[in-house]
């Protein structure tokens, strides 16, 4: 199968890429060969898939079921989830994941990293989810981070549930700092949660901070562990919302440990905007971690959706554009290289973070996975919000979108 006339990565020299086998043989000039598929992209943006880096996939679709959360709070989230919480089954997170990888297929999307509650004696949500891992692979590859929602240390078991999550087959090990009940809590379910790590040569990733609160220190903490266990950047801190509210003089003394820990940060803008700056009342803070400084540092960061349509975020449509759309603004990230590179914080510098870069990436004898967009280049499919053509996993197509046409009549 030859793409003739692809423009890769903003470049804009048209260039043809060979797949045979489901992998990339040849990128460049290249003439069609006895008997070949060609496909003629006519100038078309081609990027490599776009990558969730963070949601939670046993929460999504489940908005007013039972209740709406009327104020938008975390707390009445927390609130509304107990009672839809008591709907969990097998069925119920089975029917709403499929709906939602394909909802996120749809958009390009061909990987997923996946925070599963498991402060659950019975692991329910992750058994289905391992099942789901399986079942949905052809069409996403998802990654499930075991994840301690109501605490390490401060839910019964904890230590050991969490172990068993990550005997049962997780990829990565959760923590969740801020909402231990102590200080001396929160060090110790980081010291378990990395040590834990280590031992299973599993990733981590971290709900860190996600507070307004500037004595949040949880990251200081996960960045030495990750530097004196060797873990790096197999380490990764989501959320960091409290690094918004820290003073300067410490984030400039953190930004070293940050550096030498070499771990990756996710940050969620729709959802973080929307559930930050509860608490004050004017000038309201963003509540979105120092994505453009950790960026300048050379820090790797990407974005992630977090929430789609559950108690705690009423929207979202599986469209990791609209995250960086927002994101770009929020983190006054609107200069011109800034907009054309964003596409990386939804791609290759999600890859980094999911550690899949070896088979990523739009390179000769890399599997054959890349989006085609209705654009020439990522601002303008940003800016005009360009439908992802198709998307091709290991060179089978498995989605497809028509723009929409408007008329005017005048
Ligand atoms: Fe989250």
């Amino acid at each position: 199968m030859l793409f003739k006339n692809a423009l890769i990565e903003n470049s804009e020299t048209p260039q043809d890429i060979r797949v045979e086998n489901g992998i990339i043989q040849e990128i460049g000039s290249l003439e069609s060969k006895n008997e070949e598929q060609i496909i003629d992209l006519q100038h078309k943006l081609v990027l490599p898939p776009f990558i969730e880096s963070h949601v939670h996939l046993d929460t999504c679709l489940t908005a007013g079921d039972p209740v709406w959360n009327q104020s938008g709070t975390l707390f009445e989230g927390i609130e509304c989830w107990s009672k839809r919480k008591e709907k969990l089954s097998e069925e119920d997170i089975t029917e709403r994941v499929n709906k939602v990888v394909r909802m996120y297929a749809a958009n390009g999307i061909q990987f997923i990293r996946t925070h599963i509650d498991i402060t659950d004696p019975s692991l329910m949500a992750l058994k289905t989810m391992l099942k789901l891992r399986g079942t949905l692979k052809d069409i996403m590859e998802i990654q499930i981070v075991a994840f301690p929602q109501d605490g390490i240390l401060s839910f019964p078991n904890g230590k050991q549930l969490l172990t068993e999550a990550v005997m049962m087959g997780a990829d990565a090990v959760g923590a969740i700092p801020h909402i231990e009940y102590t200080r001396e809590y929160s060090v110790e379910s980081l010291d378990f949660a990395l040590n834990l790590a280590a031992e299973h040569g599993k990733l981590v990733d971290i709900h860190c901070d996600e507070i307004d609160d500037e004595a949040s220190r949880g990251l200081e903490t996960a960045a030495a562990r990750a530097l004196e266990l060797g873990l790096f950047d197999k380490v990764t801190a989501s959320h960091t919302t409290a690094m918004h509210s820290y003073n300067n003089a410490y984030v400039l003394r953190l930004m070293r440990l940050l550096k030498k820990s070499r771990i990756n940060f996710v940050s969620n803008p729709l959802v973080n905007t929307h559930l930050q700056g509860r608490i004050d009342n004017y000038p309201k803070r963003r509540g979105i971690t120092r994505v453009k400084e950790l960026l300048a540092e050379g820090i790797n960061v990407s974005f992630g959706h977090d929430d789609i349509y559950d108690p705690w975020y009423p929207m979202g449509n599986g469209s990791l554009r609209d995250v960086v759309f927002l994101g770009l603004h929020v983190c006054q990230m609107m200069g011109y290289e800034e907009i054309m590179d964003s596409y990386k914080l939804i791609s290759h510098n999600a890859a980094k973070t999911l550690h899949i870069t070896e088979r990523y990436g739009i390179e000769v004898n890399k599997p054959a996975s890349f989006i085609i967009l209705d654009a020439e280049n990522y601002y303008e499919a940003l800016t005009r919000d360009s439908v992802v053509l198709s998307s091709y996993k290991n060179g089978k197509i498995i989605a497809e979108n028509t723009p929409s046409q408007r008329k005017l009549m005048f």
